[in-house]
C-alpha cells in the first residue's frame, strides 16, 4: 500500500506577527506543493528520508528520538510530531519532497506538517475533516515551536486566498476573478519563525505602550487591504504594503538583505513590496501588477526569487495503491 498526500506552501500578503496577536491577516497558498509518500516497511521502524534536501533518519516511537546525522534534522521533529497524532508507532517508510525553501517564511514546515498528517492518516485509513488536519497541524508547530498562529497550517490545508478573521474565529475565502502578481525574493538566511516571535514578545513586553499600537497598525492595514484586494484597487494594495513593511521592521525582524530586496523590488517596478513570513532572512513579497519579469530579473542579480500563482487547491490526499 502507498498513500501519497500533498500540501502547499503559503506567502503573507498582510498581517504576520499581529497574527500571533490575534490580529487578522491575509494569506495566499502558492504554487509550491510539500509531497509525502508514506510505504509499507519490512521492519518496525519509521525511515525518513527528505529526497531533496538530503536528510535521513529513524524515529523510535518507543522513546520519541530522532537519529540522523543530518546537521538540518531539526525539521523531523515537525514530522516525529505529526505522525504521533495519527499512528500507533508500527513500521512505515516515509519519502518526503518539501519542494519550499525550508525557513524561507513560505510555510515549509506547516505544509510538511499537513501532508505528513494527511499521508499517514489516509494510509492508517483514519479519515481526517480539513479542519481536523488543520487543528492537528497547528498543535505540531505548537510543540516544535512553542509559538505559532494557525495561520500557516490553516492555509496550507484550505489553499487560495484567505482573510484570516481575528483570534482565527473564522477564515473567509476571498473569492476574487483576477491574478494578484506577485513575486518572492529568498535569502540563503533561514529565519527561525519560534525564535523571531519570541523576539517581537520580549521587544512587545519591554516597550508595550509603543509596540501595541504597531500591532493595531497592521490590523487597520490588513482590513483596508482586504477591501483593496476586493476592489482590486492596485495602488491602495501596494502603498498598504510598504507601510506595512516599515511597520515590520519597527518590530525588529528586517535584516538588510530583506530591505535591499524590498527596494530593488520597488525601483524595479514593483506597487509595493514588504517582508513576508517571520522575517529576519527568509523571503520578501513584491506585489507586480505591471509585470513581474523585471522584478525577478533585478533580485536575482544578488539573490533568489520565483513568481508565484494561487494555488487553489489546499491539501490533496491520493491512493497510489
Ligand atoms: C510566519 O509565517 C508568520 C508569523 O506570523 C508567525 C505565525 O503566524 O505563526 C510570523
Amino acid at each position: 500500500m502507498q498513500v501519497r498526500a500533498s500540501a502547499p506552501g503559503k506567502a503573507i500578503l498582510f498581517g504576520e506577527h499581529a497574527v500571533v496577536y490575534g490580529k487578522p491577516a491575509i494569506a495566499m497558498a502558492i504554487n509550491k506543493r510539500a509531497c509525502v509518500d508514506v510505504l509499507e516497511s519490512s521492519t518496525n521502524n519509521i525511515n525518513v528520508n527528505i529526497r531533496d534536501l538530503g536528510i535521513k533518519g529513524s524515529i523510535n516511537f518507543d522513546n520519541g528520538t530522532i537519529m540522523s546525522d543530518s546537521p538540518k534534522k531539526g525539521i523531523l521533529k515537525y514530522i516525529r510530531e505529526s505522525i504521533k497524532k495519527v499512528h500507533d508507532g508500527s513500521g512505515m517508510e516515509i519519502n518526503i519532497d518539501v519542494n519550499i525553501p525550508i525557513g524561507g517564511g513560505l510555510g515549509s514546515s506547516a505544509a510538511v506538517a499537513v501532508a505528513t498528517i494527511a499521508a499517514v492518516s489516509a494510509y492508517n485509513k483514519i479519515d481526517l475533516k480539513e479542519e481536523e488536519i488543520a487543528k492537528y497541524a497547528h498543535e505540531v508547530e505548537l510543540k516544535v515551536q512553542k509559538s505559532a498562529s494557525p495561520l500557516d497550517t490553516t492555509i496550507s490545508t484550505y489553499g487560495g486566498l484567505i482573510y484570516l478573521e481575528s483570534n482565527a474565529e473564522d477564515i473567509v475565502q476571498l473569492d476574487i476573478d483576477y491574478d494578484i502578481p506577485v513575486v518572492i525574493g529568498y535569502t540563503d538566511t533561514r529565519g527561525d519563525t519560534g525564535k523571531l516571535v519570541e523576539a517581537v514578545k520580549i521587544r512587545r513586553d519591554i516597550y508595550s505602550d509603543i509596540i501595541d499600537p504597531l500591532i493595531d497598525s497592521i490590523e487597520l492595514i490588513t482590513e483596508e487591504a482586504k477591501e483593496a484586494i476586493l476592489n482590486d484597487d492596485k495602488k491602495r494594495i501596494g502603498e498598504l504594503m510598504n507601510i506595512n513593511h516599515g511597520l515590520l521592521d519597527a518590530l525588529g525582524v528586517n535584516t538588510k538583505e530583506l530591505s535591499g530586496m524590498v527596494y530593488t523590488a520597488r525601483n524595479a517596478g514593483a506597487c509595493g513590496s514588504k517582508i513576508t513570513g517571520a522575517g529576519g532572512g527568509g523571503s520578501i513579497i513584491a506585489y507586480c501588477p505591471n509585470g513581474t519579469g523585471k522584478v525577478i530579473s533585478a533580485i536575482t542579480e544578488t539573490e533568489s526569487a520565483l513568481k508565484a500563482d494561487i494555488s487553489k487547491e489546499g491539501v490533496k490526499i491520493t491512493n497510489l495503491y
